[in-house]
Order: structure tokens, then C-alpha cells, then sequence
């Protein structure tokens, strides 16, 4: 078992660990609920995730304790306030009370709802985090975000509220179909270029026995992974500097997310995303062009995609991400901002950049030639 731990002291200690394991997770997650003594617990969950592995992780609560489950759909399309009302109701008729425990059991959708749901219920319970796709552990579990979609954009209701723990057992991913393997390896090739060389060397290296989810190896990917994203959260819990690094690739890929109605995976879009942003940075003569290369060869070794007709996106889009991309979060007062690597590791040293929309142009259609 692997342990990293995340210092986060506000006006209280709000620091936890989060636990990568295979075979002995039962064990670390009974001794982490134990610990918390709830005097019960609420299991959210979706009804994919459910069928598969709800009787391990309820074979593993402590002796005796009250539980109940909160199934939710599977997919995006469910984190809504309404669902979230639901998952409330199901606890309050259950009886959960102040001293209750929240575990979410899932993938991001799950793990952002079911925080959220803690964050307000009766003021906030604790919760425990035990993700179970590849983007959940090594991003989404980590770093307090909670939230709920709305008509008008992902993520608009939520919080930051940080978990008492998280649970990793990367036997899970051994059930995760190979496309969200790959939502989820486009996040971690993301920290290794904003953060680590080191890294990206070595998911060069180890690429076959990551594809073939060789335990150690997925061990060593998720332990690096979350303690690049740590590092990030610790020194910015709310997002005012540096954890602006973790949207490289997000602007323009939320735009594709967007414009694809979220039919393209988050992992994809952001993949296309990463390409795009490292070509404005070269060609505002920040990123070298042979980092640039590296970037694209190591996407498309992991199977993803490198442009926006790989993902069968026409040239008329375009305008339509542009606008998209002028009224984001990201923006700040309609200037389009990015955050740009420098090199393979390292971003630019003020974390985003007003870009002009003459040369996002140009590289959007350069995507097309
Ligand atoms: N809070 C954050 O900081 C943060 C960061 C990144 C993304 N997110 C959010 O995460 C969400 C995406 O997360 P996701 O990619 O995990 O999607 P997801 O939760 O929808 O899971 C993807 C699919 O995999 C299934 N699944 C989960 N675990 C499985 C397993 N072990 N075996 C088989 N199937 C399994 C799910 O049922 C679902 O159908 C988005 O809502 C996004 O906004 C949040």
C-alpha cells in the first residue's frame, strides 16, 4: 500500500491521506470508517458500478454498522441537483444524521455528486472518497471539488470541500472498458507535461504494462499522478494561482466537449486540447517545437487522439469554439486565457495568458490541412 498524505490547514486541519492498494484495500477502508465512528453511512453510487463491485465494499464496513445504499443512473447526464435532492431524501428517510458518513463509490460523477451532497447535508458531513475509474483516482477524488451540473454549464453549483480520506484499489480499473482507461491516461499525461519530465518519461517506457493495467505499474502512475496534483492543491485549495496549471488543455477542450453536445469523453477532448494549446505556445514562441512532437507521439501511442478531425469534428465548428471558449470560466472579461507549457514539466511562469483570437484561429484551422 502506497500513502500520500495532503496538508491542507485552513482555519481548521482539513489534511487527509489518500490510500493506493490493491488486495488489502478492504482493510484500509474498514480501519478508515472505523476511525471516523459514523453512526452510519450512506453508500452513493451509480447502478453500473453497483452491479459490480457494491458487495466487496460493503463486505469490508465495519461489523454491525447501518447503511444504506443511494444508486444514482450511470453518466454525466445524472449529476443534476435534482439527483442530488434524491440522494438526500434517500439519506434523510434512512435516518442519517450530523454524525453520519457519506462514502462515494464511483467514478468522477459519483465522486463530485455524492462530495457535494456531504458539503450540505446538515451543514456537512464527512465523507470518504473511493474512486473507481482512472480519472477519479488520479484527478477528480483528489483536491476538495464538488459540484453538480446545470442547463447552463458542468459544474456550475458546488463547493470545495475536502474528503476524510480516499480509498484507491486499482483492481477496479481491471473492470473499466478500455475507452475510459484512456479518459482517464489523457489527465495523467497532463500532469506529467505540466509538472514532471521524470514522469513522462516513464509513461513512455512503461507504456505496455499500463495499457495491460500491471498492478504495480498502475500503483506507481496513480502515486505520482495524485502527489503532482497535491502538490497543486496544497499551495492553492481555491484555485487563484498555480492550480491553474491543471486546466492546460481544458480550455480548448471543454469547447470540443461543448460543441460535441459531451459526446466526445472529457479524456479525448482535452487529449485534442493539450495538442492545441502546445501549438499556440509554440507559436508564441514558448514551447519548443520538439517538445511539441513529444506531446503529440505520446498521445497517440496511448490511443488517443491528436486533432479535431481524428475526432471527425468539421471546420465550421470552429466559430462556435471560439465563442464558447470567450465566455468560460476560464476567460476573464471575454479575453480567452490559456494555460501554456514552457517545456515538457515546467508551465509558464504566471500560470495563464491572454491569448489573441487571430492565432487560435490560425491553429484551429491548421488542425484541418
Ligand atoms: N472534482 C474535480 O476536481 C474533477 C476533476 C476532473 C473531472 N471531474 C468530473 O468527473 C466526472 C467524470 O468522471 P469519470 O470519467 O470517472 O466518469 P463517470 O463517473 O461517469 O464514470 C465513467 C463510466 O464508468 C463507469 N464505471 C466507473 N467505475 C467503473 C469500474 N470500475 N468498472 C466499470 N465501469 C465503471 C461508470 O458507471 C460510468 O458509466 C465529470 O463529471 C467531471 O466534471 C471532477
Amino acid at each position: 500500500m502506497r500513502e500520500i498524505r495532503l496538508n491542507i490547514v485552513r482555519n481548521e486541519d482539513l489534511s487527509y491521506s489518500v490510500f493506493i492498494c490493491s488486495s488489502e484495500w478492504g482493510s484500509v477502508l474498514n480501519k478508515v470508517v472505523s476511525s471516523i465512528k459514523p453512526t452510519s453511512v450512506a453508500i452513493v453510487t451509480d447502478t453500473i458500478v453497483s452491479k459490480l463491485h457494491l458487495r466487496s465494499i460493503v463486505s469490508y464496513l465495519p461489523e454491525g454498522i447501518n447503511y444504506v445504499t443511494v444508486e444514482i443512473p450511470a453518466g454525466e447526464k445524472y449529476k443534476t441537483r435534482k439527483m442530488k435532492e434524491y440522494i438526500e431524501d434517500k439519506m434523510l428517510k434512512f435516518g442519517v444524521d450530523r454524525k453520519g458518513l457519506v462514502i462515494a463509490f464511483g467514478g468522477g460523477v459519483v465522486g463530485d455528486i455524492g462530495g457535494f451532497v456531504a458539503a450540505t447535508y446538515m451543514r456537512g458531513i464527512p465523507f470518504i472518497q473511493v474512486p473507481t475509474t482512472l480519472l477519479s483516482m488520479i484527478d477528480s477524488s483528489i483536491g476538495g471539488k464538488v459540484a453538480v451540473d446545470t442547463p447552463y454549464g458542468k459544474n456550475m453549483i458546488g463547493s470545495f470541500y475536502q474528503p476524510k480520506a480516499v480509498v484507491i484499489n486499482v483492481d477496479f480499473l481491471k473492470t473499466l472498458p478500455s475507452e475510459q482507461i484512456k479518459n482517464g491516461l489523457a489527465e495523467v499525461i497532463k500532469h506529467a507535461i505540466i509538472a514532471d519530465k521524470n514522469f513522462f518519461d516513464f509513461l513512455l517506457e512503461n507504456r505496455n504494462d499500463i495499457l495491460e493495467l500491471v498492478n504495480d505499474k498502475l500503483e506507481e502512475l496513480i502515486e505520482v499522478g495524485c502527489s503532482i496534483k497535491k502538490k497543486v492543491v496544497e499551495s492553492d485549495e481555491k484555485e487563484s494561482g498555480l492550480r491553474k496549471i491543471l486546466n492546460f488543455g481544458h480550455t480548448v477542450g471543454h469547447a470540443i466537449e461543448s460543441v460535441s453536445n459531451y459526446k466526445i469523453l472529457h479524456g479525448f477532448a482535452v487529449s485534442v486540447g493539450m495538442v492545441i494549446e502546445a501549438q499556440v505556445s509554440n507559436k508564441i514562441g514558448i514551447l519548443p517545437k520538439e517538445d511539441l512532437e513529444k506531446i503529440k507521439e505520446i498521445l497517440s501511442l496511448y490511443g488517443l487522439p491528436t486533432s479535431l478531425r481524428e475526432l471527425k469534428l468539421k471546420p465550421r465548428i470552429i466559430s462556435d469554439m471560439v465563442r464558447f471558449m470567450r465566455s468560460d470560466k476560464k476567460s476573464i472579461s471575454g479575453e480567452i486565457h490559456m494555460s501554456l507549457p514552457k517545456r515538457i514539466g515546467e508551465m509558464i511562469d504566471s500560470f495563464s495568458l491572454p491569448v489573441e483570437e487571430s492565432l487560435i484561429l490560425s491553429v484551429f484551422r491548421d488542425q484541418f490541412i
